[in-house]
């Protein structure tokens, strides 16, 4: 369960408060799979954040089941993320300097596990999403959608329980889109909870609970509404 608690997020920017997140309560049950719409600037990628423990709010509190993350000890925090939290960034934030089975790696070795157990975890995942003849390419040497891929691999090797995913699939074919929401799928039914942000209406109707932002106000919609017509993005301070 996550849940946020009168959870507000405030920018400053020079002398103008930005209210990314406008205060908001909302409990997400474990094995939601959650879709994100809204404008761009809308706050979509900063209640993630927050919900993620990578952003402390203004007011409120976070909760990942019992505990709240905030109140957590940074190290308690990180701990919490690395063990149970998969994140799939806007960009894909794969190490430019290691391979693709490398990077897939990482989370392991972060985690501790033996080299071997490191190598045949992340070539399985590899061969998951489709790259097993990539594994000695570096990020620069891949295409944008087999980076994502890589980028999800990544993500799963740790097993989470928890997936937060901004834009999973922005910026790729459509075959590979289906590929990776195919996933996201997968992960569902084996009873884990998603937060999906997108800007994609197709990739939306894959999860079953659908929320709008619209400038930091969070709604539930329903489906249907999906497709409506987004407002203008907001502006800053000039
Ligand atoms: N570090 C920051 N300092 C000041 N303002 C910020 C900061 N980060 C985000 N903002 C502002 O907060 C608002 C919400 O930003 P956020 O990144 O959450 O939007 P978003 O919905 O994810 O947009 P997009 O769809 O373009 O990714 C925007 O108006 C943005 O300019
Ligand atoms: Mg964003």
């Amino acid at each position: 369960m996550i849940r946020l608690e009168a959870v507000a997020k405030h920018y400053r920017q020079e002398e103008r408060l930005v209210t990314a997140l406008a205060p908001t309560t909302l409990t997400i049950e474990s094995g939601e799979f959650v879709a994100v719409v809204g404008p761009s600037g809308s706050g979509k990628s900063t209640m993630l954040t927050l919900l993620g423990g990578m952003l402390a709010p203004t007011e409120g509190r976070v909760w990942f089941d019992d505990e709240s993350l905030y109140d957590l000890k940074v190290a308690e925090r990180a701990k919490v993320r690395r063990l149970k939290m998969g994140f799939v960034f806007q960009t894909f934030n794969l190490v430019p300097y290691l391979t693709a089975q490398e990077n897939v790696e990482v989370p392991l070795l972060l985690r501790g596990e033996p080299k071997a157990v490191q190598r045949a975890r992340a070539r399985e995942l590899l061969s998951l999403v489709g790259l097993e003849d990539r594994a000695s390419h570096k990020p620069t040497q891949l295409s944008t959608g087999q980076q994502q891929r890589v980028a999800l691999a990544r993500t799963l090797v740790n097993d989470p329980r928890v997936i937060f995913a901004d834009e999973p699939t922005g910026n790729l074919d459509p075959d590979t889109r289906n590929h990776v929401l195919s996933f996201f799928e997968e992960f569902h039914r084996a009873g884990k909870t998603i937060v999906m942000v997108t800007h994609e209406i197709q990739a939306a109707s894959r999860a079953t609970r659908l929320l709008r932002m619209a400038d930091g106000v969070l709604r539930d919609v329903p489906h249907d509404e999906a497709s409506a017509p987004h407002s203008e993005p907001r502006r800053l301070a000039s």
